[in-house]
């Protein structure tokens, strides 16, 4: 997808984006293609029910007097209100539309459009980033797919009278670059995506500039990971440790680690899963997708901080060397588990992830994302990745962060009574808390393994990951969540 910003006249031919307030707020194009369509505009919007309201679309075809294909009126809601979230929306909204329409060229009507909240500069930048998020298709398996239903829009030219358009979009695009690096290992199934295919496409980040280390089994074991390398005993796939190292801040400064969960299927093990459904745990890998691509977006965009990702590649199968419920392992930091759940398997391979991250590069700050439990889904559904961190400024800083990116946060709670749940008759502790709470007796797991002054935040991303209908910005699938919230809290926080 092509995207430009100019301040020239739209184009007499495709498609024409509108974007419309409901308290009557529009860009100057409205009065003049209605001018030159002898009212159609105005006659298209007596005749339907089109007031402005966000998210509403008037797709108004072959409109009369004019070579353009359509003319697409995209609802914004009250002007007062319109912040950069609406603004991507928006583009997302009329990228909708437009990808479903046979136009490879569409221009987006910007110049005289006003909103209190956002610059010219901005409300651009924001409306194609928003346009572009929602053009991602993983369509790489389809070899028969009927013409009439595969996009062409190919160019989308957006009007402003901002000059500075261009260089702030070509930020975000850095960004998404990662959010769609995530949307598509997400995506990639089972077969495609194990391991050492995923540690691969990590060493492919070392052209953006970053530095990638990849442990095998042998070198784990001589670690000691007896808690990760448990989960990955009964898959023929060997598993993995990755490192992704970008310094872009100053020399000497602790980094902040991005910690990730990337079991690349998860069967649940001999605690064997249900069938119906278990394709899902494909992307039981969200937590290390999202590290992997918030590296990404870091390093493309030059992120003037030090930052570590590192994430802990397993698969999680049923089979003759397969870990048992009863068994008794022990972790890299010395702690023993007895592992009553084969399937609470996530927490196993971040307990040696987290602890290695924190003996070989001494963060500050450690931020780890899992699609680590049901229950989390239970209690927030779709809407929320749940925070669980003791530290008030983290939660802080990272709310803000998911609030302004729009990957939501809600914290859950985590306390001494869930760390009590999860003691075992045999061993340090159990991989499994008995009944209720199940996020924060896994929380309160992970908890047992960060060390001492180290800030941490475990986010339980097993709701977000995928996306089961589409969003304004973003089509049902993978979602990427987590790229643009780890971007923004490194933004804000840790950079000049
Ligand atoms: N990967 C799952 C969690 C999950 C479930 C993610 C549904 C996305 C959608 C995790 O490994 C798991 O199986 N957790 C168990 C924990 C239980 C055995 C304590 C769960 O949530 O049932
Ligand atoms: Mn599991
Ligand atoms: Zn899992």
């Amino acid at each position: 997808m092509q995207i430009t910003f100019s301040a020239a006249a739209l184009p007499k031919t495709g498609a024409i984006v509108i974007p419309v307030f409901e308290d009557g707020g529009k860009p100057g194009a409205y009065d003049d293609l209605d001018k030159a369509s002898d009212g159609a505009i105005a006659r298209a919007v007596k005749a339907s029910a089109f007031k402005g309201k966000k998210g509403k679309i008037l797709d108004i075809v072959a409109p009369a007097g004019l070579g353009n294909s359509r003319i697409i009126l995209v609802g914004a809601g009250a002007s007062k209100d319109f912040a950069a979230l609406d603004a991507e929306a928006l583009g997302g909204n009329a990228a909708g539309t437009l990808l479903a329409g046979r136009d490879k060229n569409a221009a987006i009507a910007l110049s005289g459009l006003t909103a209190k909240k956002l610059a010219a500069d901005e409300l651009a930048a924001r409306v194609a980033i928003g346009a572009k998020m929602k053009t991602y298709r993983f369509d790489k398996y389809r070899t028969k797919e009927e013409k009439d239903d595969k996009p062409v829009l190919a160019k989308i030219a957006v009007q402003t009278a901002s000059t500075k358009a261009k260089a702030v979009f070509a930020e975000y695009d850095r960004i998404n670059d990662g959010v769609f690096l995530t949307r598509n290992l997400v995506s990639e199934p089972a077969n495609v995506l194990y391991p050492d295919s995923f540690a691969k496409q990590c060493q492919a980040l070392s052209k953006l500039g970053v530095k990638v280390k990849v442990l095998g089994e042998a070198e784990m074991k001589k670690l000691g990971m007896g808690s990760l390398l448990g989960v990955g005993q009964g898959s023929v796939r060997e598993s993995k440790l990755v490192a992704m190292e970008w310094l872009g801040g100053k020399k000497g400064d602790a980094p902040v680690a991005l910690v990730g969960k990337g079991v690349t299927f998860d069967t649940g093990g001999i605690s064997l899963k249900p069938g119906p459904g278990m394709e899902d745990m494909k992307w039981d890998m969200g937590g290390a997708g999202a590290v992997t691509g918030a590296m990404a977006a870091l390093a493309g965009r030059k992120a003037k901080a030090n930052v570590i990702g590192v994430i802990g590649l397993v698969e999680n199968m049923p089979d003759g060397n397969a870990q048992r419920p009863g068994d008794v392992v022990k972790s890299m930091s010395g702690q023993t588990i007895e592992i009553l759940n084969t399937d609470a398997e996530g927490r196993l391979v971040l307990a040696d992830a987290l602890w290695w991250t924190q003996e070989t590069y001494k963060p500050s700050v450690v931020i780890d994302l899992a699609t680590l439990t049901g229950a989390i889904i239970v209690s927030l559904a779709h809407e929320f990745a749940g925070m669980f961190t003791k530290d008030d400024k983290l939660a802080k800083q990272l709310d803000a962060a998911g609030a302004a990116v729009g990957d939501k946060l809600w914290r859950m709670p985590l306390t001494k009574t869930h760390d009590e749940m999860i003691k075992s008759d045999i061993a340090d502790m159990q991989n499994i808390g008995g009944k209720g709470a199940g996020s924060s007796t896994a929380a309160a797991f992970l908890g047992r393994f960060i060390q001492e002054g180290v800030s941490w935040a475990h986010l339980d991303i097993a709701g977000m990951a995928w996306k089961t209908k589409d969003a304004p910005t973003c089509p049902k699938g993978g979602s990427g969540y987590g790229v643009r919230l780890l971007d923004e809290y490194v933004r804000a926080n840790h950079e000049g």
